[in-house]
């Protein structure tokens, strides 16, 4: 059987755990091998070893450059090219701004921009040949946030973090178009993955309450799962997408529309 990414090869940046796991389960269900680059070397292993031949893991953290040339370096000796990059990985910020210390707002841009901004100028040079090679060409995703689009109190890092990701996906949509590299974004609202405790206020004491409360806002009445989020960038990264770039795609039950 043919997958829709039947002969792909992806790096999936934070593919240990929640919204990237699943990417990487959706992905080599639809036929890709993929890279699970995760500073959790651990979880990236588990996962890779499940899935067999089509998977590898490293353990990389995507702030450290060097770190980044490896998990691409890693794509192109086992797999041979690089057809999709997923910038996925990224960390909770809550808090009131003013009370933000130097070292906090480093690390929280460091994680959820920085890191990504270092992921993607890695996979250029495999990206850019590999989109020479074939016609279907090349694909960079982020995952950036409905922070990426909108903003609520208490999330200012994280909503700079995401909204950065945002411009620097429609800027090298345009950059990289000649090379027929197609770069986008998804925007997913909470979901419940490990991250979620930081997200909810009151969750670890009233998680039903909370989640309730979160579910009243959204228009289709019902919490998305990581395997929403996946869905679209499964689309997003397959040749059925080949006129879509620039996009950032909120998989967030229509919040967006109100
Ligand atoms: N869960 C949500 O509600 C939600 C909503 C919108 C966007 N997001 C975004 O989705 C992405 C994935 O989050 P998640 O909810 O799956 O969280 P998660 O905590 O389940 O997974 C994040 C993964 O990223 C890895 N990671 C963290 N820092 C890293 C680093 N420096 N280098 C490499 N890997 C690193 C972690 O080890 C972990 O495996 C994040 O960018 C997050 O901001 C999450």
């Amino acid at each position: 059987m043919s997958g829709r990414l039947q002969g792909k090869v992806a790096v999936v940046t934070g593919g240990a755990s929640g919204l990237g796991r699943a990417v990487v389960e959706r992905f080599a269900d639809e036929g890709a091998s993929i890279v699970v680059a995760d500073v959790n070397e651990a979880g990236a292993r588990e996962l890779a070893a499940r899935l067999g031949d089509a998977a590898v893991a490293i353990g990389a953290d995507h702030t450290d450059t060097g770190q980044c040339e490896a998990a691409i370096a890693l794509a192109l000796e086992t797999f041979g090219k690089l057809d999709i990059l997923h910038a996925n990985a990224g960390g909770p910020f809550t808090g009131p701004f003013q009370d933000v210390d130097d070292a906090t707002l480093e690390r929280v841009i460091d994680v959820n921009l920085m890191g990504s901004l270092k992921m993607v100028r890695a996979a250029i040079p495999a990206l850019e040949r590999q989109a020479r090679a074939t016609p279907s060409g090349a694909s960079i995703l982020v995952t950036s946030s409905l922070q990426g689009l909108k903003a609520k109190p208490n999330f200012s890092l994280y909503t700079v973090a995401k909204h950065g990701l945002i411009g620097l996906v429609r800027s090298l949509a345009l950059e990289l178009a000649p090379s027929n590299i197609r770069v986008n974004a998804v925007c997913p609202t909470v979901t419940e993955t490990p991250m979620l405790a930081h997200f909810l206020p009151g969750m670890a004491a009233e998680k039903d309450e909370a989640m309730n409360r979160f579910r009243a806002t959204i228009p289709l009445g019902r919490m998305p799962e990581p395997v929403d989020t996946a869905n679209a960038l499964l689309f997003l990264a397959s040749d059925e997408a080949r006129m879509l770039t620039g996009v950032a795609l909120p998989v967030d039950g229509g919040q967006m529309a109100m």
